[in-house]
Order: structure tokens, then C-alpha cells, then sequence
């Protein structure tokens, strides 16, 4: 379906072409005067030069084409040439017409869906999620769910980092308090337990205590060294003891990804690739790409028009080890085997900008993906705390992304119980939703190359440009839909309304800001950008409420004209939904 300024810079460009112009000049767009008009077009000034014609003239000449035309209720020539331009009320309320008809609201399909991966949420095995996990997670799965609705073909992987020395740090601090354990005797023949030998909060209170000692122990680093090697060589006891930290955290990950509505499709690590990484290398050798350097084998990936520094990109270091690079890389080369996909997006924080740029340069050179795959990397700004800094906990540490969640939880209890009686359940229920698109419509209105404050008390108000504000607006809908479904019964099913032409200016608006759906969506799917989603649905919950404050609904006597409300306010409904969804939240019934 053409997009609204599509159709009416078409229906202009027309115009001018019957005045004797090109119909290239007829541009319309949204007016920044939106006091004068709703749309304008500045094609009479960008064609003065080359019709040696006052502009004030051409646009004069193009009003006169447009007198009784279907799409301008309005159209006028004001100095020095511009066109101010209203729509007809039948124009849009035909166009929201088929949109409602539409799957999609009117966003085009694919000729040919793309096969795309979306890399986030990236967290290292053993470790608990912490408040920097925040926003890979909520980006990355707002960006999957995007270009899943736009008709692709998407698979999000977490890409875990199961393979580093964290393993083997928690292997070594393993074998001091329980040396009798199967895993650490060599000799050992029998079966490995199938119950792992500790919990999820053993686990967690291990690592970090491991990582502490071996800061400061230099022979218990060395263990822990050889254990990582142990692991990565494939010594039986210790890939036992692999598999059951994978199993207890990845247990725990998705319990904490699922209370975030965050679903991954690939639960892949950085250990799925280790046995293709030897191949891999030869290869670049063999191909020529990769040459040693300081004893070390690199790729160089700079360019001719390079104007700031780009270091090599390291395949493999000195002792022969391969690193974060050569994972990423042997992962590129997995994913085009396995999925060929068309498109790869990550997600990582910005300081991962140079890396990636080397990552995908050097995927190109050595050929693991073909010229026309699309490398994309999405790097993120800080979250910061109100003070400004890194978010803290009050010790100084850095803050469990269960704790936050559970703090923001509790914060939106508090106002929901405040504002209205509630059984227990529902209650609980409801601060969840709702706390949920407090943090993540606080993430995703900002790009995501910016830095942000997490501010809990601005994202958890009902009003301004947040997450609640934007539920409350749909729960308010929601209640008239139901309150008008019990006074008309039978008549009440929304199909059968049909959408009238707007009676008044707030109705005329939330009409107007409902049709620009196709052409916000496909800018926030080709520059992967779901702030646009957020801006988009701020302002179509302020033409609604606007709408809401001056129409009584519910007691209109004219039934076309009220069923024509309702029309409208179930699509309003629907489209704020689609875009929360897109979102990775969802809207309770009341709150
Ligand atoms: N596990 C990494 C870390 O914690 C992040 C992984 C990001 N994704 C990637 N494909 N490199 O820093």
C-alpha cells in the first residue's frame, strides 16, 4: 500500500505537470506550520531557477489545477511560493479505510524475504546478568521483532560466552573445596553424575570469588589457565563440568530473559565454532590473507581512504590461542554455512564500533561472506544512573539486572495500588506489564548510539513521553471498546463498523497521525531504528487523548457516527498494539 504522502505528493505532482511543469516538484510533506495547514509543498521555490518564473506564480498556477480535487480540501499559494495544503476528510478516511482491511497496516511485503541474524544479549556463562545486559537485550529484541513484522525471515542467536577463562576459573575454585569430585580424576572411567555439583547461587558466588583470588595469585591463575585448556583440548572431566555450568546457568538465563519478554531463537555460544576455527585459519593462510606479525597471525584491514587508525585485525596471538576475534569470525562463517543469511545485525555497546568495523572488513577480505551480504553493527550508549554516572548499586558494585527489575517492580505497585483498588494477583500482574514498558520504552525512545539516564521516577509516570503513559492510553480505549461492546450487544462487533469521514479537527487528527504507520515502519526497519516506534506511538497517544477530551463517546445519540468512533478506536487500538509488541512489551486490561 502507497504510503499518505506518497499518494498526495503524486496526486500534486500531477498538478504541476498539467500547468506545464515537472511532476517531480509537487514533493509534499508534513507542515511545519501546523497552524496554517496540515501539509505543504515547496516545489513552486525549487522550480523558479528553471522556469525563470516567480514562485509565487508557478504556485499560483498549480492551486488553480487543484480546484475540486478529490484529495485537497484546501490548497493555497502564499508568498514567496509556498503551497499550503489541507486533505480531504473522505481522502484520509478512505486511506484508514484499507489500511484497517490490511495484515499490515499497509506496510509493503518483501518481493523476496531476506534470511537476516540479530547477534544480542551476548552474556558470559556463570556470570549474573547485570544492569549493562539491559539494553543489548532490549535493542536487540525490539530489532528482531521489527524485521520479523516487515516479512523477513529472522532468527535471533544470544551468542553466549561459554568458552573463556571463567570456566576454567570455576573448575579450579571447584576442585579446592571438593577435590573428591569425578571431574578432577583424570583416571577416572565411569559415568559423570547427571546432577550438577551446585546450584545457580554457588555458581554465582564461585565466579566472582575465583576471579578475585586469581588476581591475585598468580599460581592459582596458572590453574585455572590449564584448566580453561583442559576444557578447550576436550579432557572428559572437565567438558562434564562444562556441561553442567552450562546447563545451571542457561537454566537461569532464560528465566531471567523471559521475564524481560526477551526470546532467542539460537542459544549458540562462542564454543559451537571452536572446532571449525583450525579450517578457518588455514585457509586464510593458504588464501594469502593472513601473515604473521610480532609473532602474532593478523589480517590487515585497512584502506586506502582510511583517515583515522585501523590496526589489523588479530586472528590468533602469539601462543597460538585464538581470541574474541576469531570466534566472531568463525561464527560469521558458521552462520553463512548453516542459514545463508542475507543480513547480520549486532548489537554490543559503542566502545565495540572499531572492532566490528574490523570484524566485517576482515569477513569481506577474506571472503567468509559474499559482497552483497549486509554487515550491520547497532552499537549502544551508556545507561546511565541519575547522577550521571554508570549505574551503581548503593555499595558501589554493579547492579543485578534482577534487583533493578524487582526495584522498578515494586515502584510501579506502589503507584498502580495508590491509584486504585486491585486484588493482590492482578496487581502484581499489572506492575509487571507495566514496569516492563517503563524500562523498555525508556531505553527505546532514545537512538541507541545515545547515552541515556534511567531515571525511574520519569519512566514510570503515567504521564509524558513513557511507557505507561502510552498503556494507560490503550487501557483507556480497551475500557471504552468493552463499556460500548455492554450497552450495544449484538451491535458491537468492531468489523462491522464502518469508519466515517472526521467530524471535527482533534478526530481529523488522530485519523492523520494513524496513516503515517507504513512509512514510520519502513524507516524504522531499513535504519533499524526502533525509536522511531516510540515517537510514532507518543504522538498517536496525544491525538487520541486529545480526541478522547473532547468527544462523548459513550452518550452519542447519531449510532453511524458513534460506530464510526469506534471503528476508530478499535484501529487505534490496534495499531498501538502491533507497535508495543514491536516493542517487546505487551498492555494489561486495567491499571
Ligand atoms: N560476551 C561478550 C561480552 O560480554 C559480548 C558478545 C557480543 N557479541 C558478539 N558477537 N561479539 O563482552
Amino acid at each position: 500500500m502507497k504510503k499518505f504522502l506518497e499518494l498526495i505528493s503524486e496526486e500534486m505532482g500531477k498538478a504541476f505537470e498539467a500547468a506545464g511543469y515537472q511532476a517531480e516538484l509537487g514533493k509534499v510533506t508534513i507542515s511545519n506550520r501546523p497552524d496554517l495547514c496540515e501539509y505543504q509543498c515547496n516545489g513552486a521555490m525549487a522550480g523558479a531557477k528553471q522556469y525563470h518564473k516567480a514562485p509565487l506564480m508557478i504556485a499560483k498556477e498549480v492551486a488553480e489545477k487543484l480546484q475540486g480535487n478529490e484529495v485537497f480540501s484546501e490548497v493555497s499559494a502564499v508568498a514567496p511560493g509556498f503551497l499550503n495544503l489541507k486533505v480531504t476528510e473522505k481522502f484520509v478516511k478512505d486511506y484508514l479505510q484499507e489500511m484497517r482491511a490490511d495484515a499490515k497496516f499497509g506496510l509493503d511485503m518483501p518481493q523476496r524475504p531476506q534470511m537476516i541474524i540479530v547477534d544480542y544479549g551476548g552474556p558470559n556463562i556463570a556470570k549474573p546478568l547485570h544492569v549493562g545486559h539491559l539494553r543489548p537485550a532490549i535493542i536487540g529484541e525490539s530489532i528482531k521483532r521489527i524485521c520479523r513484522f516487515a516479512g523477513h525471515k529472522v532468527l535471533g542467536d544470544i551468542h553466549l560466552g561459554d568458552w573463556g577463562l571463567q570456566m576454567g576459573l570455576i573448575a579450579t575454585e571447584l576442585k579446592k573445596r571438593h577435590p573428591e569430585l569425578p571431574y578432577f580424576d583424570e583416571s577416572y572411567q565411569g559415568e559423570y553424575p547427571k546432577e550438577a555439583p551446585f546450584t545457580i547461587s554457588e555458581l554465582e558466588e564461585i565466579y566472582p570469588l575465583a576471579s578475585a583470588k586469581s588476581k591475585e595469585d598468580d599460581a592459582y591463575k596458572a590453574e585455572a589457565m590449564e584448566a580453561t585448556y583442559k576444557l578447550q583440548t576436550g579432557v572428559p572431566g572437565m567438558r562434564a563440568l562444562w556441561n553442567h555450568i552450562m546447563n545451571v546457568s542457561v537454566t537461569d538465563l532464560k528465566r531471567n530473559y523471559d521475564d524481560l519478554k526477551v526470546e532467542f531463537d539460537l542459544w549458540k555460544g562462542e564454543s559451537d565454532v571452536q572446532d571449525i576455527i583450525p579450517d578457518m585459519v588455514a585457509k586464510m593462510k593458504k588464501d594469502g590473507f593472513a601473515h604473521e606479525s610480532e609473532g602474532a597471525l593478523v589480517v590487515d584491514v585497512k584502506e586506502e581512504t582510511d583517515t583515522k587508525e585501523m590496526p589489523p585485525c588479530m586472528i590468533l596471538k602469539s601462543d597460538g590461542a585464538a581470541l574474541y576475534n576469531t570466534t566472531d569470525l568463525a561464527t560469521i562463517m558458521d552462520r553463512m554455512e548453516q542459514y545463508q543469511p542475507d543480513k547480520l545485525i549486532y548489537v554490543t555497546d559503542k566502545r565495540q564500533n572499531l572492532y566490528f568495523e574490523q570484524i566485517f572488513r576482515c569477513a569481506r577480505k577474506t571472503g567468509l561472506v559474499k559482497p552483497e551480504t549486509q554487515l550491520i553493527h547497532i552499537g549502544f550508549g551508556t545507561m546511565n544512573s541519575t547522577g550521571g554516572k554508570p549505574f551503581k548499586t548503593r555499595e558501589g558494585g554493579v547492579m543485578r539486572l534482577e534487583n533493578l527489575i524487582r526495584e522498578i517492580n515494586e515502584e510501579m505497585y506502589r503507584k498502580i495500588t495508590e491509584n486504585r483498588e486491585m486484588e493482590e494477583g492482578e496487581a502484581r500482574e499489572t506492575s509487571r506489564i507495566v514496569a516492563l514498558s517503563a524500562v523498555k520504552y525508556g531505553d527505546l525512545s532514545n537512538q541507541a548510539s545515545k547515552d541515556y539516564i534511567f531515571d525511574i521516577d520519569r519512566f514510570t509516570s503515567f504521564e509524558g513521553d513513557t511507557g505507561p503513559y502510552i498503556l494507560y492510553t490503550i487501557v483507556r480505549i480497551k475500557s471504552i471498546l468493552k463499556k460500548y461492546g455492554e450497552q450495544s450487544g449484538e451491535n458491537s462487533v468492531p468489523a462491522k463498523m464502518v469508519l466515517q469521514e472526521a467530524a471535527g479537527e482533534s478526530e481529523k487528527g488522530l485519523m492523520l497521525e494513524i496513516a503515517k504507520f507504513n512509512a514510520m515502519m519502513e524507516a524504522a526497519y531499513e535504519e533499524v531504528a526502533p525509536h522511531k516506534i516510540c515517537a510514532y506511538i507518543y504522538d498517536l497517544a496525544n491525538a487520541f487523548n486529545h480526541f478522547y477530551h473532547e468527544t462523548k463517546i459513550l452518550t452519542e445519540e447519531d449510532s453511524e457516527k458513534q460506530a464510526g468512533w469506534i471503528a476508530l478506536l478499535t484501529l487505534t487500538r490496534d495499531v498501538l498494539e502491533v507497535c508495543i509488541d514491536l516493542l517487546g512489551f505487551s498492555s494489561p486490561e486495567r491499571m
